[in-house]
């Protein structure tokens, strides 16, 4: 991973985490990042300008008002300068800031005045993290493309445990190494389908299952930054939608996500599949709740068969270079590799799933197959994860386009 001569503008504001990015200015630098340190007024009641003036090796920026740097309008140089702007740690006033447009010091009127894809890395009290108003500015800057990284949960500085802890500053690093992707797929157009499916049952009760969707929307998101054009097929899950991905279609159940994607699979290059589809839906869907009958005698559903979506468009006489999703409670590698050859496939990714594992956990690993070949992936965050899987899934592309 390199940040060569990558430009990084770091914006600090006030919060006790402003200690944690001094490291992070260090693990940029690591990675050859050119950094330049803006803080805010706040900032620098917890931390010295002369410590990131150090770290970076570069002035640190303050105020607005420095005759010197603006005689040549050195914000405006500055804001165009930036590739990146991660602000960190983004506190609750910054945060409101930003969602309000306000540019009352140089640090949101450069967000205002840059181009760069703006990163926040939110860290506060937990139950500030939780109050509404927070919520809704956090809203509004994810719906408007800013990204968010973190928070994260844990023991806070203020003794409270809970949502709000910033990234760690390698966390941070890897995110913004990250967001440069690699090109691997770029001119490719992706489909990723993710998250559960619903079977409805009658008004008020469904089949589903444990997928939080999260697997699938880390390989979107990680697509995405490779260069593809990305179709998201989501079932019902509560995420918002990765930055960068082009459309994301909603479905409920699995013959919705069956004709979703075999709509968008007629312009695709490649179809990865992370959502865990029902195989089974009910017979019949009652209009009405049901009702208990009082008597012991149980109910009985009858349940059909959904359509493979994998298998029929593997059936289809051209189709999207394929790779599955194996989620396995044991004997993971026979398995996936009798998933590989019964459904089509060109690639299949194994995970385990159980306890703690695979379905809803914020990380995961992944053993991936193809005719002649496999890898592990340890254990790791999920979005690192996909990145990994994406590098694997574009190798495999490109050679079985090339031969
Ligand atoms: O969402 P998370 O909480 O992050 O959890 C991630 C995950 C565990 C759901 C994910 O990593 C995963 O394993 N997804 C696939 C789950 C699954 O349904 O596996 P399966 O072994 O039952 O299905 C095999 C493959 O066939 C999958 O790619 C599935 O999308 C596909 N399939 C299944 C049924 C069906 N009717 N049509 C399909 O295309």
């Amino acid at each position: 991973m390199s940040l060569a001569q990558r430009r990084i503008l770091l914006g600090v504001s006030g919060g006790i985490a402003a200690y944690k990015s001094c490291e992070l200015v260090r693990r940029l630098r690591d990675l050859d990042a050119d950094v330049r340190v803006v803080m805010t007024e706040s900032a620098t009641h917890f931390v010295s300008a002369t410590t990131f003036q150090a770290l970076s090796g570069q002035s640190v920026r303050v105020s607005l008002w420095d005759a010197q740097a603006e005689a040549a309008m050195g914000h405006i140089e500055l804001a165009r300068w930036a590739e990146r702007i991660l602000i960190a740690p983004a506190s609750a006033d910054i945060l409101a800031r930003l969602a309000h447009g306000l540019a009352d010091d140089l640090l949101t009127t450069l967000c205002l005045a840059s181009a760069a894809p703006l990163y926040v890395a939110p860290a506060m009290n937990q139950q500030m993290w939780a109050h509404a108003s927070v919520q809704t500015n956090v809203e509004t800057l994810r719906q408007r493309g800013v990204h968010l990284l973190g928070p994260a949960s844990g023991d806070q500085a203020c003794g409270d445990v809970g949502n709000g802890r910033m990234l760690e500053a390698h966390e941070l690093r890897d995110a913004l190494a990250a967001s440069f992707g690699d090109g691997s797929l770029a001119g490719l157009k992706v489909i990723v389908s993710a998250g559960p499916t619903y079977e409805d049952i009658d008004p008020v009760r469904f089949i589903g299952n444990r997928s939080s969707g999260r697997m699938g929307f880390a390989v979107a998101q990680a697509a995405a930054l490779a260069g593809a054009q990305v179709t998201l097929v989501a079932g019902p899950v509560s995420l918002a939608t990765p930055a960068g991905v082009t459309q994301r279609i909603d479905v409920r159940s699995a013959a919705q996500m069956h004709a979703e994607v075999l709509a968008a699979a007629a312009q695709a290059d490649i179809y990865i599949a992370a959502a865990a589809v029902g195989d089974f839906r009910p017979n019949e869907v009652s209009a009405h709740k049901l009702k208990k009958t009082c008597d012991g005698a149980g109910l009985s559903l009858q349940l059909s068969e959904n359509p493979d979506i994998l298998a029929s468009l593997s059936a289809q006489p051209t189709h999207p270079f394929l790779v599955g999703f194996a989620a396995e409670t044991q004997d993971v590698a026979s398995y996936a590799k009798q998933k590989l050859s019964r459904k089509g496939l060109d690639m299949i990714a194994a995970n385990q799933v159980g306890e703690g594992l695979g379905f809803e956990a914020a990380d995961n690993a992944l053993s991936v197959y193809w005719a002649d070949g496999s890898i592990d992936l340890p254990r790791v965050a999920k979005a690192e994860l996909a990145r990994q899987l994406i590098t694997q899934v574009a190798q495999r592309y490109r050679a079985s386009r090339a031969g």
